[in-house]
């Protein structure tokens, strides 16, 4: 297993390129399971995961390749010949659960693992399940699979009303809902810029959709959809990280390709906390405004607000600050795991159910640090780069999963960065 070699070596400043984004790419993929026409999708990141989503996608008989270095992937469906999606796949990466509502809506039955937990919690996926019977499927859970059916062959339009916020499931609803006979509603949506991305290449390929981005979109379901190009959006995950490179270290540092409008709670706090956010035009510029970072408390929730996929990230900051920070994590039951490897460097960190409170120290020291899921491996470099001394990173497969060409991005603006192979 890959490590990465982290040196503190002061002020950062240069630029940094934004990819598409992941979460976005992950759930447009299984698009292509509604069409027979070809779906391409442009400024799409080279990340582990989305070729697992290839494999998975290959697995039920779609064609896609992966052109321009991986930039460019072109799908096409042009017919489902398995509607079976493996629980060796699926239990890699639980975004797999998202070819569910496609297939149902493309052929009327499907048969997927369920996808198990993860490392921050049990990650049900009982409401995606809800969402597709209340549009009609029938659904049997057995020997660890969903075996799903739609009556006569095609699912209906109806109320889809989420107890909770749920990305996926509201992706997994609103993919199914474009082919369905009638009207859907869906209550309580997801508002993610990843939800909009979707809705917007739906659209492009014929689908009718209103309201995305707010808590209700509706669907009109049609006969078929066409094939479509669509641009995949920034990465604000990735954006967010990059942003806490020179708050945490020092300089400047322009992030390309970021926009304000896919960070704003996240850019309010950094704000509050000392650090400039400007936009230009070509993205946004990051720098400390002077000295020491503030101490400021976060709130996890669904978007608009604060991002629970920049928490990690964000306490690697606020262990540095002058003064006590709180921290609520409000989206998954056990996402501080990164905590204890952050003490292993000299950070002070209370953490009691969901709140951590953290009390800034001057200087953080390198340390040996275990990375325990995706945004916790990427919280310890944050940390790394800013400690006195050398830390070393284990288990980097997390980061790979979600962060493209990390080390050459930082060592780009004077980070000393490496990654050992193990
Ligand atoms: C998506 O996961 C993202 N993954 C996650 O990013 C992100 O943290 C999360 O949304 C929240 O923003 C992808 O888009 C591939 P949810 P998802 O359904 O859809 C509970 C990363 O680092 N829930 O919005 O799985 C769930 O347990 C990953 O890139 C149910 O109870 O998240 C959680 O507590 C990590 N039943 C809450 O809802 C369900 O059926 C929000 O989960 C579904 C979810």
């Amino acid at each position: 297993m890959d490590s990465i070699l982290v040196r503190g070596n002061g002020a950062l400043n240069g630029v940094i390129p934004i990819a598409g984004a992941k979460n976005a790419c992950l759930t447009l993929m299984p698009a292509t399971l509604l069409t027979e026409e070809p779906l391409t999708l442009t400024n799409a990141p080279r990340l582990s995961d989305i070729a697992t989503m290839t494999q998975l996608l290959r697995s039920l008989g779609a064609e896609v390749a992966a052109l321009q270095d991986g930039q460019v992937l072109a799908l096409s469906s042009h017919k489902i010949t398995n509607h079976t999606a493996d629980y060796d796949i699926v239990r890699k990466m639980r975004a797999s659960i998202l070819v569910l509502g496609p297939m149902l809506a493309r052929d009327g039955h499907a048969v997927v693992s369920l996808p198990g937990g993860c490392a921050i919690g049990a990650r049900p996926v009982d409401l995606h399940l809800k969402a597709l019977e209340a549009m009609g499927a029938d659904l049997d859970l057995r020997d660890g699979y969903v075996h799903a059916r739609a009556p006569g062959g095609r699912l209906k339009g109806a109320v889809v009303d989420f107890p909770i916020v749920s990305v996926g499931a509201t992706e997994n609803a609103l993919l199914a809902a474009t082919l369905a006979k009638g009207t859907t509603e869906i209550r309580n949506a997801a508002r993610e810029p990843e939800i909009v991305d979707l809705a917007q290449c739906l659209r492009r390929m014929g689908a009718q959709i209103e309201g995305e981005g707010t808590s209700t979109i509706t669907i009109q379901g049609v006969d078929r959809l066409n094939g479509a190009t669509h641009r995949v959006v920034a990465d604000r995950i990735e954006l967010g990280t990059y942003m806490l490179a020179p708050a945490i270290c020092g300089g400047e540092v322009e992030c390309l390709g970021g926009r304000l409008d896919l960070v704003g709670a996240f850019a309010e706090r950094l704000d509050a906390a000392g650090v400039s956010v400007t936009e230009t035009p070509t993205g946004l510029k990051v720098a400390r405004r002077n000295g020491r970072i503030s101490a400021v408390n976060v709130t996890t929730e669904p978007f608009p607000g604060f991002p629970t996929d920049l928490q990690a990230q964000m306490m690697a900051l606020l262990c540095t600050a002058s003064g006590v920070s709180v921290l609520e994590e409000k989206i998954f039951e056990n996402r501080f795991m990164h905590a204890p490897e952050l003490a292993r460097m000299g950070a002070r960190i209370d953490v009691h159910g969901g709140t951590a409170t953290v009390t800034g120290v001057e200087t953080l020291r390198g340390a040996r640090v275990m990375a325990t899921d995706l945004r916790a491996s990427v919280s310890l470099i944050l940390a790394g780069l800013a400690a006195e001394g050398e830390t070393v990173v284990s288990r980097v497969y997390h980061l790979d999963r979600g962060y493209e060409k990390v080390e050459e991005k930082l060592r780009a603006c004077g980070a000393q960065i490496e990654r050992i192979k193990g």
